[in-house]
């Protein structure tokens, strides 16, 4: 809801409020964001003493003030949300309350649905320059979505150097900061610092949201842990180069930003002319547990769309570790056949299928299949696998060009090259989607592909950075330029499930998700490492949005030799699927399968669509573990997985979360309160030795409160 009393905004969502004051010379200013308050008129706090009282013209010391969207200059100095060749100076002009939500020109946003929102017009009159700061609210969720519209009023040309998206002030400077972190192979590690006076940033400049640094930061109050504390999260809808910016000012007061990373970005807007900063969604939490739900239950029903979002997804099972490149229809066949019978449900066609494909050094762009290894083509194959009974599936990464492909030798033009020429990372390069030509050229390959087969789903891959930027700006542009095609590809085929994926989770973000609802999660397959990018991703993002799958053991990535229930219990709390010559395994191993896939059709829907709690921290504590809850507490299903064995260590005692404390729960053949599962807790026996783990499935008794 929002309202206007006197000069104040009170905005609220579910679980939060949101102030906005009016100050009497004009200034948008911050104030308040967290727990839920009566939205009743109150005075400004007193401006305290400044030791640098230097006035501006309007008798106001802007550093002083925590405003709304600050810029640098007549009395500001601290960090700037925009940073221009003329350098406005808001004042408030005028404000509009609308239902729904306006999209984004261009660029990704969450959908309108229930929406209502709040457009403040502030302006500089003397140099021409208006901007827009946009929140819209949801009474049904806890999220507050941001972003901000520049215009060009002048004759004159306006330069952007930097323009967030959104900029929060906070009054004090009692918090931590928590961003997600990594590497290939080790995506979104949890790391958290105490804030002192001083600049942090978070972000990267790849061209890709990026394995290293994830587009979402917590700022958490000291103390705050997973049950309580103020907890805000920042999250940012858009996949390319971002950042966020964190300073705590020299008088103790804590200021973030979240947007476009300014290292290379401009944009110059003639007269008239608009950028629009992408979106940035802002949530709070009372504890870290309470973000992440809202954050999941956000994403999954106004980020992510499409008939997929909200459906069960199919067990799938995947060539590339089973096969790599090397492999030929029969090899395939024999696969998906043994799939069907062991209760896989798609079968998915990795690299290697197009071209002259046999190594990753040729064919990228090139995206016509390659009759000597699949002699019935595409829409042959996808019937004979069909006809097994499974659905079919294919691998693309449309951005990209093989300097070895009849594409390239048609149009070496079309590649990212710097001046000194382009540089190769894996053996490829990147299209210059900055251009509608190329757009068209992605567009009407990828497109003509999934026309010709019955394909219904497709695993959009990316796997290198741009790492040479040809001119300031072109990342952006390349992200709105991949945001178009995006679109074109996936609107035009509403029923065909996409997964995202960047040599595993180097482009999991909000972004994506408007157009694609599941991510690849980490190319890292081994459960133990899982548990960590796993746990780490759920911070920000559901379990509907993840991919895991049950891979071979020795794991190719670490060597361990993890037991096939664990490989199962970890991925089964994602999207579950396989990536493994199952032609391969054992008998044991493929009864295994058997349950495994009976088991997932039983607990998917509870998993995708339930509330997540986490219960232990592996970082912290060696033993990691979480569980999903129906949303009518019902059902639960658990897991834990202890990375070290320790000789002579107790029994451990687990605390449940999220069930009905007067609802009796079965649990392993015996049943116990709610209340006593989450207060006393449940006895739980790891298997010997390292990266065990134990799964519990929890029913409630109906009837059975007493
Ligand atoms: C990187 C992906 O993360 C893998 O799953 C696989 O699809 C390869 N690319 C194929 O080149």
């Amino acid at each position: 809801m929002i309202t206007k009393r006197e000069n104040m905004f009170f905005l609220s969502g579910k679980g939060f409020s949101y102030i906005i004051r009016i100050s009497p010379e004009g200034y948008i200013l911050h104030d308040y964001f967290g727990a839920p308050v009566s939205p009743l008129p109150y005075g400004e706090d007193s401006r305290g003493w400044y030791c640098f009282q230097a006035e501006g013209s309007d008798g106001a010391c802007v550093d002083e003030l925590r405003t709304e969207y600050p810029c640098y200059g007549h009395t500001d100095l601290g960090s700037p949300a925009v940073m221009a060749s003329r350098q406005p100076v808001l004042k408030y002009k005028s404000h509009e309350i609308v239902p729904g939500k306006p999209a984004l020109k261009g660029l990704p946003s969450a959908l309108p649905d229930g929406a209502e929102t709040l457009v403040i017009t502030a302006a500089d009159e003397v140099i021409g320059v208006e901007v827009r700061l946009f929140y819209s609210v949801y009474q049904d969720q806890g999220v507050l979505c941001r972003h901000a519209e520049i215009t060009n009023l002048a004759d004159a040309p306006l330069t952007l150097d930097r323009a967030y998206s959104a900029s929060l002030a906070f009054p004090g400077a009692d918090y931590e900061e928590m961003h997600f972190a990594g590497s290939w192979g080790r995506e979104r590690r949890p790391v958290s610092n105490s804030l002192v006076q001083g600049v942090y940033r978070i972000g990267n400049a790849r061209g890709g949201s990026g394995h290293q640094m994830n587009p979402f930061v917590i700022l958490k109050e000291k103390g705050a842990g997973e049950e309580h504390g103020g907890c805000f999260g920042f999250m940012l809808v858009y996949s390319g180069d971002h950042m966020t910016e964190i300073e705590v000012d020299q008088r103790g007061r804590t200021r973030v930003h979240q947007g476009i990373n300014p290292f290379g970005f401009e944009k110059t807007l003639v007269k008239g002319e608009t950028f629009t900063a992408p979106e940035c969604l802002l949530a709070y939490g009372d504890g870290l547990g309470a973000l992440s739900r809202s954050l999941h239950d956000f994403i999954r029903e106004r980020i992510c769309r499409g008939p997929w979002s909200r459906r069960e997804r199919p067990i799938l099972i995947n060539n590339w570790e089973a096969t790599y490149m090397d492999f030929n229809e029969e090899k395939l066949l024999s696969i998906a056949s043994l799939a069907a019978e062991l209760g896989i449900e798609l079968f998915v066609l990795d690299d290697g299928w197009f071209g002259k494909r046999d190594n990753d050094r040729s064919s990228l762009g090139d995206w016509v299949v390659n009759r000597s290894k699949i002699p019935s083509g595409i829409s042959g194959l996808a019937e004979k696998v069909n006809a097994l009974g499974l659905k079919f599936g294919l691998w693309f990464e449309p951005e990209m060009v093989s300097p070895d492909s009849d594409l390239y030798r048609a149009h070496p033009d079309w590649a990212v090259r710097a001046e000194r020429g382009p540089a190769l990372v894996r053996s490829q390069l990147v299209l210059d989607l900055t251009r509608p030509e190329v757009r068209e050229y992605v567009i009407n390959a990828v497109n003509s592909a999934l026309d010709s087969a019955n394909i219904e789903y497709v695993k959009w891959d990316m796997n290198r950075y741009i790492t040479d930027m040809p001119r300031k700006g072109f990342n952006y542009e390349y992200t709105l330029g991949l945001y178009e095609v995006m679109d074109a590809i996936t609107s035009s085929h509403p029923n065909v499930l996409f997964e995202g994926c960047s040599g595993g989770g180097g482009r999991f973000d909000a972004g994506i998700l408007c157009y694609m609802p599941q991510i690849w999660t980490s190319d890292d397959t081994d459960p133990l490492e899982r548990l960590y990018i796993q746990y780490g991703t759920s911070f920000g993002y559901p379990p509907s949005t993840m991919g895991s799958h049950v891979t071979e053991s020795p794991n190719q990535h670490t060597g361990r030799r993890p037991s096939m229930e664990t490989r199962g219990a970890v991925s089964m709390s994602c999207n579950f699927g396989y990536e493994l010559d199952i032609t391969k395994l054992d008998e044991a191993d493929r009864e295994a399968v058997k349950r495994q896939t009976a088991l997932c059709r039983e607990l998917r829907g509870l998993v995708a669509f339930g509330d997540f709690y986490r219960l232990l921290d592996p970082f912290s504590d060696g033993v990691g573990g979480w569980m999903s809850v129906s949303k009518d507490k019902s059902r639960a299903f658990v897991f834990v997985m202890r990375a070290l064995f320790r000789p002579n260590s107790a029994p451990m005692r687990l605390r449940l979360k999220g069930l009905d404390p007067a609802a009796r729960y079965s649990v392993g053949g015996e049943s116990f309160m709610g209340d006593m599962l989450m207060n006393r807790g449940i006895a739980v026996s790891f298997p010997f030795g390292d990266g065990a783990s134990v799964s519990m499935i929890l029913e409630k008794i109906e009837g059975s409160a007493e």
